[in-house]
């Protein structure tokens, strides 16, 4: 089990700060094998929301999920996690899924939805995959999941009926038009390999 500090100065040093609704939040990437703070992120989240992240009923994270979403290597599989204070409220990544396209995912803290976190993350990951040679960008998302639509389409992603009241994206990508993280912070934190989070 990782041991983590999100206040010390330390790691803030490492962290982007992002002005969001009344709080400042911090990102940083989401180390190797990193799990507390994808479980807080999912506790936080109500069924509804899993159902929409996941497209499925999940009541609990399986160890094997977790492994899966915590097997990051800052390449194939990146994810980034986002606290205020010292409570992980959001998580955003990217899986590649061809040499120049990758899938997309987030989730936020219920109690935090509406505040601009989504938006921030998907600053965050759009701008590492942008410089990681990612052109095009995958999303499934519930066709009743309007707020995720609406934020896919600031990166100009357009959803298309796959079936089941799903929506998929599946096309190029742009930057967000109003950058909501510093956007050199971010690269220059995601060209250091993700390292294991030491106390
Ligand atoms: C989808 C989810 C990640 C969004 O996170 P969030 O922090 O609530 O989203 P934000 O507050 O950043 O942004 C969403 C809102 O800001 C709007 N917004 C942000 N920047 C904007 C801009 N520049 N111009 C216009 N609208 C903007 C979005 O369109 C959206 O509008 P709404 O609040 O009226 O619905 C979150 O609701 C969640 O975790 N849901 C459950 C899981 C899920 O659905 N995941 C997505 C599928 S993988």
């Amino acid at each position: 089990m990782s041991v983590f500090s999100f206040t010390s100065p330390i790691r803030r040093v490492s962290q982007v700060p992002a002005a969001i609704q009344g709080e400042t939040a911090w990102l940083r990437p989401l180390g190797p094998d990193e799990a507390d703070p994808l479980h807080a992120v999912f506790d936080a989240m109500s069924p509804e929301s899993r159902y929409a992240r996941y497209l499925q009923a999940v009541p609990e994270l399986t160890p094997s999920m977790t492994r899966t979403l915590t097997a990051v290597d800052g390449t194939d599989h990146v994810a980034w996690l986002a606290s205020i204070g010292d409570r992980p409220v959001g998580i955003g990544r990217y899986f590649k899924v061809g040499p120049c396209s990758a899938e997309i995912a987030f989730e936020v803290a219920d109690e935090f939805h509406g505040l601009g976190l989504g938006a921030a993350l998907l600053d965050t990951v759009t701008t590492v995959a942008a410089v990681s040679g990612i052109r095009e960008l995958q999303a499934l998302v519930l066709g009743s999941n309007h707020r995720s639509q609406r934020l896919l389409s600031l990166v100009g992603l357009e959803l298309a009926p796959q079936g089941g009241g799903v929506l998929e994206a599946d096309g190029p990508f742009h930057l967000l038009e109003q950058p909501r993280v510093e956007r050199p912070m971010v690269v220059r934190l995601a060209l250091v390999a993700p390292q294991p989070v030491a106390a």
